[in-house]
């Protein structure tokens, strides 16, 4: 059974087809690379499969249960990081971990020991008791990892999660999400930076204007000599001198 499935998928910003048409698998246990330049429609599939938009067309099943109907059931099998910071500044960032859990029904003393665990190895634990405004940038994307996992999710989806991390960060995210999908795992990352996706993914996705370019192994892609020709867009700027 396919951890994401998704057919036929539109969301329409009123003339704007952000997604249009989207058919996608994703295997159980598979770590798949979701490419696209800005305003592709990544984000936009990812919010529609986590119900953070609507949309207007077509179906998405996670584990065989559709994402509108059993959104009930479907949700806790999914940890989200976002692209952009969307924490509760009211809480300390320990308390909001524990919040997050609580979504999912997990008990608190449980969440409060699953939340020191993951700030611990995120090297956050001296910030626990602060709210996330006071955390540097790098800080915040570690903090938006630990969100994603409190409640131990089947299938982790990722939004660009190194940009504008630092170099030692951007190796520890890479470890910890080899380590998380050799352990059973089912990643959907999204990044602009083709060594991550190279290094990390099984299978490569890519999207531009809303439509899939190419969904295959990334031996094949990486084989794919007519796939730069498709993909690569040139501009010539006129020269001063
Ligand atoms: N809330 C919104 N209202 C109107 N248009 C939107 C909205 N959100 C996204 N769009 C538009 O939908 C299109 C797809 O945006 P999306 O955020 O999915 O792109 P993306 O592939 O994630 O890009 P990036 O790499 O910049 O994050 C863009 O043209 C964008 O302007
Ligand atoms: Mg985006």
């Amino acid at each position: 059974m396919s951890a994401i499935s998704i057919r036929k998928l539109v969301k329409v910003y009123g003339a704007l087809r952000a997604v249009d048409g989207i058919d996608l698998e994703v295997a159980e246990g598979d770590f798949v690379g979701f490419l696209g330049p800005n305003g592709a429609g990544k984000t936009t599939t990812i919010h529609s499969i986590t119900g953070l938009c609507n949309f207007q067309g077509g179906s998405m099943r996670v584990f065989g249960l559709d994402v509108v109907s059993d959104y009930r059931k479907t949700r806790p099998l999914i940890g989200l990081c976002p692209q952009e910071f969307n924490f509760d500044p009211f809480l300390s960032i320990h308390g909001l971990l524990v919040y997050q859990a609580g979504y999912f029904g997990i008990p608190k003393s449980v969440a409060a020991k699953k939340a020191d665990e993951l700030l611990g190895y995120f090297r956050l634990s001296e910030k626990r008791n602060v709210d996330f405004r006071k955390l540097s940038g790098g800080m915040k994307k570690r903090l938006l990892l630990c969100r994603a996992l409190v409640h131990d999710p089947k299938i982790l989806i990722l939004d660009e999660p190194t940009a504008g991390a630092d170099v030692e960060l951007k190796y520890q995210i890479w470890n910890f999400l080899e380590d998380l999908n050799k352990k059973g795992k089912t990643i959907f990352l999204t990044t602009h930076y083709m060594e991550e996706a190279e290094r990390l993914s099984r299978k490569i996705v890519i999207i531009h204007k809303g439509r899939i370019l190419h969904h295959g192994d990334k031996e094949a892609l990486v084989r794919d000599q007519s796939l730069e020709k498709k993909y690569l867009e040139l501009t010539r700027e006129k020269a001063d001198d």
